[in-house]
Protein backbone atom coordinates (compact mmCIF):
# COMPACT_ATOMS: atom_id res chain seq x y z
CA UNK A 1 0.00 0.00 0.00
CA UNK A 2 1.29 3.54 -0.90
CA UNK A 3 1.48 5.75 2.23
CA UNK A 4 -0.32 9.01 0.85
CA UNK A 5 -0.53 10.43 4.37
CA UNK A 6 3.33 11.43 4.42
CA UNK A 7 4.23 14.21 1.63
CA UNK A 8 6.75 15.54 0.09
CA UNK A 9 7.95 19.46 1.19
CA UNK A 10 6.70 21.28 -1.95
CA UNK A 11 8.19 24.43 -0.72
CA UNK A 12 11.67 23.16 -0.82
CA UNK A 13 14.52 23.24 -4.28
CA UNK A 14 11.61 23.51 -6.58
CA UNK A 15 9.16 26.39 -7.71
CA UNK A 16 6.38 24.52 -8.29
CA UNK A 17 3.53 26.93 -8.83
CA UNK A 18 1.07 25.71 -6.47
CA UNK A 19 2.99 26.13 -3.36
CA UNK A 20 4.89 29.55 -4.41
CA UNK A 21 1.97 32.20 -6.08
CA UNK A 22 0.73 32.48 -2.31
CA UNK A 23 2.55 33.65 0.17
CA UNK A 24 4.06 31.20 2.59
CA UNK A 25 1.16 30.65 5.42
CA UNK A 26 -1.74 30.03 2.70
CA UNK A 27 -2.03 26.53 2.10
CA UNK A 28 -2.66 25.81 -1.94
CA UNK A 29 -5.79 23.94 -2.83
CA UNK A 30 -6.29 25.41 -6.11
CA UNK A 31 -4.49 24.60 -9.01
CA UNK A 32 -5.31 20.68 -10.56
CA UNK A 33 -2.01 18.97 -9.30
CA UNK A 34 -1.62 16.62 -6.46
CA UNK A 35 0.95 16.67 -3.56
CA UNK A 36 1.93 12.74 -4.20
CA UNK A 37 4.68 11.98 -5.62
CA UNK A 38 4.84 10.00 -9.16
CA UNK A 39 4.65 6.21 -9.17
CA UNK A 40 7.94 4.77 -8.72
CA UNK A 41 8.06 2.99 -12.61
CA UNK A 42 7.64 6.41 -13.77
CA UNK A 43 10.65 7.88 -11.58
CA UNK A 44 12.84 5.01 -12.64
CA UNK A 45 11.92 5.50 -16.47
CA UNK A 46 13.24 9.40 -15.76
CA UNK A 47 16.10 7.90 -13.85
CA UNK A 48 17.37 6.17 -16.48
CA UNK A 49 17.28 8.70 -18.65
CA UNK A 50 19.04 11.27 -16.35
CA UNK A 51 21.73 8.32 -15.86
CA UNK A 52 22.57 8.14 -19.44
CA UNK A 53 23.69 11.53 -19.42
CA UNK A 54 23.06 12.60 -23.00
CA UNK A 55 19.76 14.08 -23.47
CA UNK A 56 19.20 14.49 -26.62
CA UNK A 57 16.10 15.04 -29.69
CA UNK A 58 13.95 11.84 -29.20
CA UNK A 59 10.84 12.14 -31.36
CA UNK A 60 7.58 10.15 -30.07
CA UNK A 61 8.33 6.47 -31.65
CA UNK A 62 6.31 3.43 -32.60
CA UNK A 63 6.66 1.89 -29.02
CA UNK A 64 5.11 4.72 -26.83
CA UNK A 65 2.16 4.60 -29.86
CA UNK A 66 1.34 1.37 -29.39
CA UNK A 67 1.93 1.48 -25.52
CA UNK A 68 -1.35 4.35 -25.20
CA UNK A 69 -3.36 1.82 -27.96
CA UNK A 70 -2.51 -1.09 -25.70
CA UNK A 71 -4.07 0.99 -22.67
CA UNK A 72 -7.07 2.09 -24.92
CA UNK A 73 -7.23 -1.97 -25.15
CA UNK A 74 -6.61 -3.02 -21.50
CA UNK A 75 -8.80 -0.16 -19.89
CA UNK A 76 -11.95 -0.39 -22.06
CA UNK A 77 -11.62 -2.86 -25.06
CA UNK A 78 -11.07 -0.08 -27.15
CA UNK A 79 -9.28 -1.59 -30.27
CA UNK A 80 -6.96 1.71 -31.94
CA UNK A 81 -4.30 1.96 -34.05
CA UNK A 82 -1.19 2.94 -32.67
CA UNK A 83 -0.87 4.94 -35.64
CA UNK A 84 -3.84 6.67 -34.82
CA UNK A 85 -2.09 8.52 -31.82
CA UNK A 86 -0.38 12.11 -32.22
CA UNK A 87 1.87 13.14 -29.26
CA UNK A 88 0.83 16.36 -27.75
CA UNK A 89 2.65 18.66 -25.40
CA UNK A 90 -0.77 18.49 -23.28
CA UNK A 91 -4.51 18.54 -23.17
CA UNK A 92 -4.51 22.20 -23.86
CA UNK A 93 -2.69 22.28 -26.85
CA UNK A 94 -4.68 19.48 -28.18
CA UNK A 95 -7.89 21.22 -28.07
CA UNK A 96 -6.50 24.79 -29.13
CA UNK A 97 -4.94 22.95 -32.34
CA UNK A 98 -8.65 21.67 -33.09
CA UNK A 99 -9.72 24.16 -32.72
CA UNK A 100 -7.75 26.10 -35.06
CA UNK A 101 -8.24 23.54 -37.28
CA UNK A 102 -11.82 22.53 -37.04
CA UNK A 103 -13.79 26.12 -36.08
CA UNK A 104 -13.81 29.55 -37.99
CA UNK A 105 -15.31 32.68 -37.01
CA UNK A 106 -18.97 31.45 -38.19
CA UNK A 107 -19.15 28.11 -36.72
CA UNK A 108 -17.18 28.17 -32.94
CA UNK A 109 -16.50 26.06 -29.64
CA UNK A 110 -19.59 24.58 -28.14
CA UNK A 111 -18.72 24.38 -24.18
CA UNK A 112 -20.83 22.72 -20.94
CA UNK A 113 -20.84 25.57 -18.36
CA UNK A 114 -18.92 25.80 -15.66
CA UNK A 115 -16.58 24.15 -17.25
CA UNK A 116 -12.67 24.09 -16.24
CA UNK A 117 -11.42 27.68 -17.57
CA UNK A 118 -8.80 27.01 -20.21
CA UNK A 119 -11.97 26.36 -22.04
CA UNK A 120 -13.05 29.76 -22.41
CA UNK A 121 -9.75 30.95 -23.16
CA UNK A 122 -10.04 28.73 -26.41
CA UNK A 123 -12.54 32.03 -27.83
CA UNK A 124 -9.68 33.94 -27.79
CA UNK A 125 -6.83 32.53 -28.29
CA UNK A 126 -7.87 30.85 -31.47
CA UNK A 127 -10.62 33.98 -32.43
CA UNK A 128 -13.78 32.39 -32.48
CA UNK A 129 -17.00 32.45 -30.98
CA UNK A 130 -17.98 30.60 -28.06
CA UNK A 131 -21.39 28.72 -27.63
CA UNK A 132 -22.01 28.19 -23.73
CA UNK A 133 -24.63 25.05 -23.16
CA UNK A 134 -25.66 25.65 -19.37
CA UNK A 135 -25.97 23.03 -17.11
CA UNK A 136 -28.81 22.83 -15.10
CA UNK A 137 -28.30 22.88 -11.72
CA UNK A 138 -30.34 21.07 -8.83
CA UNK A 139 -30.04 20.66 -5.24
CA UNK A 140 -30.99 18.20 -2.84
CA UNK A 141 -30.40 18.79 0.62
CA UNK A 142 -27.01 20.33 0.46
CA UNK A 143 -26.06 18.06 -2.43
CA UNK A 144 -25.46 19.67 -5.50
CA UNK A 145 -26.04 18.05 -9.16
CA UNK A 146 -26.25 19.19 -12.56
CA UNK A 147 -28.04 17.95 -15.45
CA UNK A 148 -27.69 18.31 -19.26
CA UNK A 149 -30.81 20.34 -21.00
CA UNK A 150 -31.20 18.59 -24.08
CA UNK A 151 -33.42 20.81 -25.91
CA UNK A 152 -31.05 23.46 -25.02
CA UNK A 153 -27.69 21.10 -25.94
CA UNK A 154 -29.31 20.92 -29.39
CA UNK A 155 -29.98 24.43 -29.88
CA UNK A 156 -26.60 25.32 -28.77
CA UNK A 157 -24.15 22.87 -30.08
CA UNK A 158 -25.60 23.43 -33.34
CA UNK A 159 -23.89 26.35 -34.08
CA UNK A 160 -20.45 25.08 -33.25
CA UNK A 161 -17.67 23.39 -35.15
CA UNK A 162 -16.45 21.56 -32.59
CA UNK A 163 -17.53 20.11 -29.16
CA UNK A 164 -15.81 20.03 -26.75
CA UNK A 165 -16.15 18.11 -24.16
CA UNK A 166 -15.03 17.08 -20.92
CA UNK A 167 -15.68 13.70 -19.79
CA UNK A 168 -14.93 13.27 -16.25
CA UNK A 169 -16.17 16.48 -15.86
CA UNK A 170 -13.67 19.32 -14.16
CA UNK A 171 -14.81 21.28 -11.58
CA UNK A 172 -18.26 19.14 -11.41
CA UNK A 173 -16.83 15.84 -11.29
CA UNK A 174 -19.69 13.90 -13.37
CA UNK A 175 -19.14 10.77 -15.57
CA UNK A 176 -21.43 10.79 -18.01
CA UNK A 177 -23.47 7.27 -18.80
CA UNK A 178 -23.01 5.71 -22.17
CA UNK A 179 -26.85 7.07 -22.55
CA UNK A 180 -25.96 10.79 -22.30
CA UNK A 181 -22.52 10.38 -24.39
CA UNK A 182 -24.39 8.74 -27.34
CA UNK A 183 -27.02 11.81 -26.92
CA UNK A 184 -24.46 14.27 -27.44
CA UNK A 185 -22.96 12.32 -30.26
CA UNK A 186 -25.96 11.62 -32.05
CA UNK A 187 -26.75 15.54 -31.96
CA UNK A 188 -23.10 16.40 -33.23
CA UNK A 189 -23.29 14.17 -35.77
CA UNK A 190 -26.43 15.37 -37.21
CA UNK A 191 -25.63 18.63 -37.10
CA UNK A 192 -21.91 17.73 -37.95
CA UNK A 193 -20.55 19.17 -35.39
CA UNK A 194 -16.82 17.25 -34.56
CA UNK A 195 -16.49 15.78 -31.21
CA UNK A 196 -13.49 17.09 -29.21
CA UNK A 197 -13.36 14.50 -25.83
CA UNK A 198 -11.24 15.53 -22.98
CA UNK A 199 -10.69 12.78 -20.78
CA UNK A 200 -7.59 13.73 -18.76
CA UNK A 201 -9.63 12.50 -15.92
CA UNK A 202 -10.83 9.41 -16.85
CA UNK A 203 -8.37 7.34 -14.56
CA UNK A 204 -9.16 9.09 -11.54
CA UNK A 205 -12.29 6.98 -10.65
CA UNK A 206 -14.09 7.56 -6.95
CA UNK A 207 -15.80 4.84 -5.87
CA UNK A 208 -14.71 1.77 -8.38
CA UNK A 209 -16.83 3.67 -11.33
CA UNK A 210 -15.98 3.11 -14.48
CA UNK A 211 -15.34 5.04 -17.39
CA UNK A 212 -16.33 4.95 -21.18
CA UNK A 213 -14.81 6.77 -23.75
CA UNK A 214 -16.99 8.79 -26.00
CA UNK A 215 -15.23 7.61 -28.73
CA UNK A 216 -15.85 3.72 -27.91
CA UNK A 217 -19.85 3.98 -27.90
CA UNK A 218 -19.79 2.80 -31.83
CA UNK A 219 -17.55 3.25 -34.59
CA UNK A 220 -19.92 6.09 -36.25
CA UNK A 221 -18.61 7.63 -33.21
CA UNK A 222 -15.50 7.36 -33.41
CA UNK A 223 -15.26 8.74 -36.76
CA UNK A 224 -16.41 11.82 -35.66
CA UNK A 225 -14.28 12.06 -32.13
CA UNK A 226 -10.77 13.55 -31.34
CA UNK A 227 -9.70 11.83 -27.63
CA UNK A 228 -7.14 13.68 -25.96
CA UNK A 229 -5.92 11.78 -23.31
CA UNK A 230 -2.28 12.19 -20.73
CA UNK A 231 -0.63 10.74 -18.05
CA UNK A 232 -0.63 14.44 -16.18
CA UNK A 233 -3.56 13.88 -14.09
CA UNK A 234 -3.58 10.49 -13.27
CA UNK A 235 -0.13 9.73 -12.35
CA UNK A 236 0.80 13.34 -11.33
CA UNK A 237 3.03 14.28 -13.90
CA UNK A 238 1.56 17.52 -15.29
CA UNK A 239 5.06 19.19 -15.25
CA UNK A 240 6.22 17.15 -17.85
CA UNK A 241 3.66 18.14 -20.58
CA UNK A 242 2.93 15.38 -22.49
CA UNK A 243 -0.79 14.13 -23.81
CA UNK A 244 -2.32 12.18 -26.76
CA UNK A 245 -4.41 13.06 -29.38
CA UNK A 246 -6.12 9.67 -30.30
CA UNK A 247 -7.81 10.29 -34.08
CA UNK A 248 -8.39 6.91 -35.68
CA UNK A 249 -10.59 8.60 -38.56
CA UNK A 250 -7.46 9.45 -41.00
CA UNK A 251 -8.67 12.53 -42.55
CA UNK A 252 -8.87 14.07 -39.40
CA UNK A 253 -5.68 13.20 -38.16
CA UNK A 254 -4.04 14.56 -41.21
CA UNK A 255 -5.32 17.90 -40.95
CA UNK A 256 -4.45 17.94 -37.01
CA UNK A 257 -1.29 16.65 -37.38
CA UNK A 258 -0.43 19.11 -40.01
CA UNK A 259 -1.21 21.88 -37.54
CA UNK A 260 0.60 20.73 -34.49
CA UNK A 261 3.70 20.23 -37.28
CA UNK A 262 2.93 23.67 -38.57
CA UNK A 263 3.29 24.85 -34.85
CA UNK A 264 6.65 22.77 -34.65
CA UNK A 265 4.61 21.00 -31.13
CA UNK A 266 7.42 18.68 -30.09
CA UNK A 267 7.22 16.55 -26.58
CA UNK A 268 10.08 16.46 -24.50
CA UNK A 269 12.28 13.33 -24.64
CA UNK A 270 11.66 13.41 -20.03
CA UNK A 271 7.26 13.88 -21.18
CA UNK A 272 7.73 10.62 -23.50
CA UNK A 273 9.64 8.19 -21.27
CA UNK A 274 7.27 9.40 -18.27
CA UNK A 275 4.09 8.39 -19.94
CA UNK A 276 5.52 4.89 -21.25
CA UNK A 277 5.89 4.15 -17.90
CA UNK A 278 2.84 5.86 -16.61
CA UNK A 279 0.87 3.86 -19.14
CA UNK A 280 2.59 0.08 -19.10
CA UNK A 281 0.23 -1.39 -16.99
CA UNK A 282 3.29 -0.94 -14.02
CA UNK A 283 1.95 1.91 -11.88
CA UNK A 284 -1.51 0.21 -11.99
CA UNK A 285 -1.62 -1.16 -7.93
CA UNK A 286 -0.35 2.78 -7.24
CA UNK A 287 -3.21 3.99 -8.95
CA UNK A 288 -5.54 1.59 -7.06
CA UNK A 289 -4.38 2.91 -3.81
CA UNK A 290 -4.72 6.50 -4.90
CA UNK A 291 -8.04 6.06 -6.06
CA UNK A 292 -8.96 4.72 -2.68
CA UNK A 293 -7.48 7.12 -1.03
CA UNK A 294 -9.06 9.96 -3.13
CA UNK A 295 -12.48 8.27 -2.92
CA UNK A 296 -12.01 8.33 1.27
CA UNK A 297 -10.85 12.26 1.04
CA UNK A 298 -13.81 13.19 -1.30
CA UNK A 299 -16.11 11.11 1.37
CA UNK A 300 -14.43 13.11 4.01
CA UNK A 301 -15.29 16.30 2.20
CA UNK A 302 -18.69 15.19 1.64
CA UNK A 303 -19.30 14.50 5.54
CA UNK A 304 -17.54 17.61 6.75
CA UNK A 305 -19.36 19.78 5.03
CA UNK A 306 -22.86 18.22 5.98
CA UNK A 307 -21.67 18.02 9.43
CA UNK A 308 -19.97 21.07 10.19
CA UNK A 309 -21.21 23.99 7.28
CA UNK A 310 -24.68 22.69 6.86
CA UNK A 311 -25.23 25.96 4.66
CA UNK A 312 -22.34 25.23 1.91
CA UNK A 313 -23.43 22.77 -0.91
CA UNK A 314 -21.29 20.15 -2.52
CA UNK A 315 -21.34 17.61 -5.45
CA UNK A 316 -20.54 14.24 -5.08
CA UNK A 317 -17.83 13.86 -7.75
CA UNK A 318 -17.80 10.28 -9.23
CA UNK A 319 -14.15 10.85 -10.29
CA UNK A 320 -11.18 13.67 -10.00
CA UNK A 321 -9.79 14.80 -6.98
CA UNK A 322 -11.70 18.21 -7.60
CA UNK A 323 -14.70 19.32 -5.12
CA UNK A 324 -17.29 22.00 -6.45
CA UNK A 325 -18.66 24.28 -3.22
CA UNK A 326 -21.65 26.66 -3.38
CA UNK A 327 -21.88 29.25 -0.88
CA UNK A 328 -24.56 31.34 -2.24
CA UNK A 329 -26.41 30.37 0.64
CA UNK A 330 -24.45 31.63 3.21
CA UNK A 331 -23.32 34.89 4.77
CA UNK A 332 -20.50 35.50 2.70
CA UNK A 333 -20.26 38.41 0.65
CA UNK A 334 -18.91 38.63 -2.91
CA UNK A 335 -16.56 35.74 -3.96
CA UNK A 336 -16.07 33.06 -1.36
CA UNK A 337 -12.64 32.18 -3.26
CA UNK A 338 -11.72 36.23 -1.71
CA UNK A 339 -13.40 35.42 1.36
CA UNK A 340 -11.70 32.37 2.40
CA UNK A 341 -7.45 33.69 0.96
CA UNK A 342 -8.42 36.72 3.53
CA UNK A 343 -9.56 34.91 6.61
CA UNK A 344 -8.57 31.59 6.16
CA UNK A 345 -5.83 31.65 4.29
CA UNK A 346 -6.99 28.73 2.13
CA UNK A 347 -5.57 29.19 -1.60
CA UNK A 348 -8.86 27.64 -3.79
CA UNK A 349 -10.10 27.94 -7.25
CA UNK A 350 -12.01 30.88 -8.25
CA UNK A 351 -15.25 29.59 -8.99
CA UNK A 352 -16.43 32.45 -11.75
CA UNK A 353 -13.07 31.64 -13.90
CA UNK A 354 -15.11 28.31 -14.49
CA UNK A 355 -18.14 30.74 -15.76
CA UNK A 356 -20.54 32.87 -14.66
CA UNK A 357 -22.48 30.06 -13.00
CA UNK A 358 -19.71 29.60 -10.90
CA UNK A 359 -20.35 32.87 -9.38
CA UNK A 360 -20.15 32.32 -5.34
CA UNK A 361 -18.50 28.67 -5.88
CA UNK A 362 -15.13 27.84 -5.42
CA UNK A 363 -13.29 24.62 -6.60
CA UNK A 364 -11.39 22.56 -3.94
CA UNK A 365 -8.25 20.55 -4.84
CA UNK A 366 -8.44 17.40 -2.48
CA UNK A 367 -5.20 16.08 -4.00
CA UNK A 368 -3.64 15.97 -0.76
CA UNK A 369 -3.17 14.37 2.63
CA UNK A 370 -6.16 14.09 4.81
CA UNK A 371 -4.12 16.00 7.24
CA UNK A 372 -3.88 19.06 5.03
CA UNK A 373 -7.90 18.66 3.71
CA UNK A 374 -8.51 18.81 7.19
CA UNK A 375 -6.44 21.48 8.37
CA UNK A 376 -7.87 23.20 5.42
CA UNK A 377 -11.56 22.64 6.02
CA UNK A 378 -10.87 23.45 9.71
CA UNK A 379 -9.60 26.67 8.55
CA UNK A 380 -13.11 27.51 6.31
CA UNK A 381 -15.11 26.55 9.08
CA UNK A 382 -13.70 28.66 11.16
CA UNK A 383 -13.85 31.55 8.98
CA UNK A 384 -17.33 30.92 8.21
CA UNK A 385 -18.04 30.87 11.68
CA UNK A 386 -16.45 34.41 12.21
CA UNK A 387 -18.74 35.97 10.42
C1 LIG B 1 -10.21 19.02 -17.93
C2 LIG B 1 -8.78 19.41 -18.05
N1 LIG B 1 -8.21 19.47 -19.25
C3 LIG B 1 -6.91 19.81 -19.41
C4 LIG B 1 -6.13 20.15 -18.32
C5 LIG B 1 -4.71 20.56 -18.53
O1 LIG B 1 -4.06 19.67 -19.32
P1 LIG B 1 -2.59 19.93 -19.90
O2 LIG B 1 -1.74 20.38 -18.74
O3 LIG B 1 -2.23 18.59 -20.44
O4 LIG B 1 -2.72 20.95 -20.95
C6 LIG B 1 -6.69 20.12 -17.04
C7 LIG B 1 -5.89 20.51 -15.88
O5 LIG B 1 -6.39 20.82 -14.84
C8 LIG B 1 -8.03 19.73 -16.91
O6 LIG B 1 -8.62 19.67 -15.70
Amino acid sequence: MTNFDKLPDRRKNIMFTKWTYYPKGVLPMWVADMDFPAPKPVLDSLHKVIDHGVLGYELPHNVLKETVAARMDHLYGWKVKPESVVAVTGIVTGFSVAARVFCSVKRGVAIQTPVYNEFHEVKKNVGIPQIDIPFVKSVNGNILSYEIDWDVFEKQVKKAGIFLLCNPHNPLGTIFTRKQLARMAEICIKHKVLIVSDEIHSELLLDGNTFTPMAKISREIEKHTITLIAPSKTFNVPGLFCGFAIIPNKELRDRFEAEVNRQRIHVSSMGLHAANAAFSGKCDGWLRDLNRYLTDNRDFIVGYVSEHMPSVRTTIPDATYLAWLDFTQTEIVGSPYEFFLKNAKVAASEGKIFGKAGEGHIRLNFGTSRALLKEGLDRMNKALNSI
